[in-house]
């Protein structure tokens, strides 16, 4: 997976810890038999890559993925991987062992992992590194608690955040040269994350212009143009298209809608619709 010229959508599933290999087969079953229902020039869209889909799974379910998409143009990606190779670390797993299973795609650093198992913006910014350098797609996930959004600390959270990712300037160094590429950023409002409260549209544009008004100033005005962000946070078939719909907002990172093969379809459809429609 990779970003294409004018960023194009992207619409991805984060399962969290829910279906595992039983589960995933069956969802993919039933997503095979429904995709006939996508709009017409969806088919175009996927291979063109101006629209991408991609599923985050458990890492039990990794492989039943794999197998079970078949011939469905949907990505497999892991929700979290380390940044050594192998090593003395229980629990992890890591780039080797995911390429094992032909998943080329990871999700860093999603404020679950900040919030529940302490992982620091510079553990997030090993990982994303890491994986990048082993020439993985990697999506990292930055966002504000709603504390920090009371107290008008959005922009500064989302710049420490990001600074973590991108501690140097310009756009060549760490991760900033893999933007526009294989790095894509979700900004995720942890108040919004499984709590059915979206950020409005025009909340989630403003989030978007403060990320790539940081780009701007640290990666260069032409990293910043070519990034892709995502947003992430009670994203549902309902409200997709208004989300789409704003400028900056390149594709969805969906949790809860993610996980039924029809709630999915339509937010693969939603993308399909935005496809040609949006400024960049
Ligand atoms: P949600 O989760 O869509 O269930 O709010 C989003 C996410 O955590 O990626």
């Amino acid at each position: 997976m990779s970003v294409p010229k004018n960023r194009g959508i992207l619409i991805a599933g984060n399962w969290k810890m829910n279906h595992g290999p039983a589960e995933t087969q069956k969802f993919f079953a039933e997503l095979e038999a429904a995709w006939p229902s996508l709009p017409d020039h969806s088919g175009q869209a996927l291979a063109s890559d101006q629209l991408q889909v991609c599923l985050f799974t458990p890492t039990l379910s990794l492989q039943a993925a794999c197998a079970a998409r078949g011939k469905l143009p949907v990505h497999v990606g892991a929700q979290n991987a380390h940044w050594e190779r192998s090593g003395a670390f229980t629990g992890e797993i890591s780039g080797p062992m995911l390429r094992q299973v032909q998943v080329g795609s990871v999700l860093l650093g999603h404020s679950e992992r900040r919030q529940h198992f302490g992982e620091t913006d510079e553990g997030v910014r090993r990982r994303t590194v890491s994986l990048l350098e082993q020439e993985f797609f990697v999506m990292a996930c930055i966002g504000e608690t709603l504390a920090e959004r009371q107290g008008g600390q959005t922009r500064a959270v989302l710049e420490r955040q990001l600074s973590g990712l991108f501690p140097e300037t310009g756009s060549q160094s760490g991760a900033a040269r893999f933007l526009g590429s294989r790095l894509v950023l979700a900004y995720e409002p942890v108040w919004a994350i499984g709590t059915g409260v979206t950020a409005t549209p025009e909340q989630a544009e403003e989030a978007h212009l403060m990320v790539r008004d940081f780009l701007d100033r640290q990666c260069g005005p032409e990293t910043a143009r070519k990034s892709m962000i995502l947003y992430g946070g009670s994203v549902t078939p309902e409200n997709i298209d208004s989300l789409l719909a704003r400028e900056g907002v390149d594709g969805v990172l969906v949790g809860g809608a993610s996980l039924k093969p029809q709630g999915f379809l339509a937010l693969v459809a939603a993308g399909a619709r935005a496809v040609g429609s949006k400024p960049a």
